[in-house]
């Protein structure tokens, strides 16, 4: 018998011998980058390099406007505001992302509306949005979790149908493709977050693409306290859009990204494109390898999804193959194989402990239909639970950056706790 690591046995990969790939990635260019700002004083907005990476991520998401801004969580704030969604408007989500994309709706005092997931991608349903859509829907906001897509060519059709604004979350997206298109250019906006974790990062940051100029002046005027744009991150059309019968300003805050920021932004997005390349190969390799093991499946990739972006490479589990091991042990005996932490998928909204609008009376209790409105508890997200509770496996993206011997590692851990799953029972 082959001992499990968790149980003291040899791992299927001594991480601290074979360290997996480093996450962030940088080098001289970067050191050079930083010194360029750091000697030029010009530190803060509007800066050469935040022009510079705005324009080329416009660019390489195929849109005509980015804006980058301090973070993935205000940047869906200035996206939900520039559609001017507010007070008595509903917004429907995923129940199953990060907190962020629930609580600004709140933010901007309109209703998340939550909604289940699809099983075999864990984006959300279509069927389901088109179930909680009612005269006070305003928006919708898909999110592209982990590696996977949603389907953009529902959601945009049912958009289309209702009168509605869709703003893309593709905090986990950047250069992910559906029928040809890049995530972030298909909705009306697209947010994306350049936390430490992401596959492009500056340890924090954010970006809206658009191509309607109205919505990427509001959205360059809500980064920055209001102002009208300088004519330097969008392209200034005086006798158009918010400020042609309002005056000079709008109302908002500083929602600014610093110039250090964007001058890693600049050379990481040089890297990207061949970094998720070797990804999506990878990715593509180690779907296969599961999908010879009993017990696990890896998740559905859409044909039209013609360029995979992964921000966790993430597959389903199934107990009952693995006579009865629960999801949580066998995350921990992978993670004790592969030396490398291995967790389940974000808590559906409706149970998670970030998400708890009742705990905030003073900002959002605007009345009591609001507050009843707001609970999370009130929604029912069956399909989310039982992929959080019982089959989600993720692990962060860096296990496939490096070569197909690496994610051979990943497929033999599995298969190993498959053959030995007694010894945890
Ligand atoms: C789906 C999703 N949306 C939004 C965000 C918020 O991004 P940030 O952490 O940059 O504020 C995250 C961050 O993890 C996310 O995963």
């Amino acid at each position: 018998m082959n001992k499990l690591a968790i149980n003291g046995g040899a791992p299927q990969r001594d991480a601290k011998v074979n360290p997996w790939q480093k996450w962030p990635v940088w080098d001289e260019r970067e050191e050079k980058a930083l010194l360029e700002v750091l000697n030029s004083g010009v530190w803060s907005y509007n800066g050469p390099k935040e022009m510079e990476f705005n324009k080329n991520f416009a660019e390489y998401t195929g849109v005509k406007y980015a804006i980058s801004a301090a973070n993935g969580t205000v940047t869906l704030q200035m996206a939900l505001e520039a559609c001017g969604v507010g007070v008595g408007d509903e917004v429907i989500l995923p129940g199953l992302t990060w907190q962020a994309t629930a609580a600004t709706i709140l933010d901007v005092n309109a209703t998340p509306i939550l909604v289940d997931v699809c099983e075999d991608t864990w984006c959300i349903d279509p069927k389901a949005i088109e179930a909680a859509i009612t005269p006070r829907t305003k928006a919708i906001v898909p999110v592209h979790l982990y590696g996977s897509f949603a389907n953009m060519d529902e959601i945009m059709r049912i958009a289309k149908k209702h009168n509605l604004f869709v703003i893309e979350d593709c905090a986990h997206k950047h250069g992910g493709e559906w029928n040809g298109k890049k995530a972030g250019s298909i909705g009306d906006i697209g947010s994306f977050s350049f936390q430490l974790s992401k596959h492009l990062t500056a340890g924090e940051g954010g970006v809206v693409t658009t191509n309607n100029f109205e919505l990427a002046e509001k959205l360059d005027a809500l980064r920055n306290c209001g102002r009208r744009p300088e004519g330097l991150s969008v392209e200034v059309d005086k006798g158009a859009g918010l400020y042609s019968d309002q005056g000079n300003f709008y109302q908002s805050g500083n929602f600014r990204i610093t110039e250090f920021q964007a001058a890693i932004l600049v050379e990481a997005l040089k890297r990207m494109p061949e970094q998720n390349a070797n990804r999506d190969a990878n990715g593509i390799y180690l779907n296969s390898l599961l999908a010879n093991i009993p017990g696990v499946k890896p998740m559905k990739r859409d044909e039209r999804e013609t360029k995979e972006a992964y921000f966790n490479f993430a597959f389903r589990y199934f107990k009952d193959e693995f006579k009865g091991l629960s999801v949580a042990k066998f995350r921990e005996a992978l993670t004790a194989e592969i030396g490398i932490s291995v967790s389940g998928s974000y808590e559906p909204l409706n149970k998670c402990s970030l998400y708890v609008p009742h705990t905030k009376p003073s900002k959002h209790k605007l009345n009591d239909e609001y507050w009843a409105a707001i609970d999370p508890k009130r929604f029912d997200l069956p399909v989310c639970d039982r992929i959080h509770f019982e089959e989600s496996v993720c692990i962060h993206h860096k296990v496939l950056m490096g070569t197909k011997a690496d994610v051979e590692m990943i497929a033999a851990a599995i298969r190993k706790i498959y053959d030995n799953a007694e010894e945890l029972m």
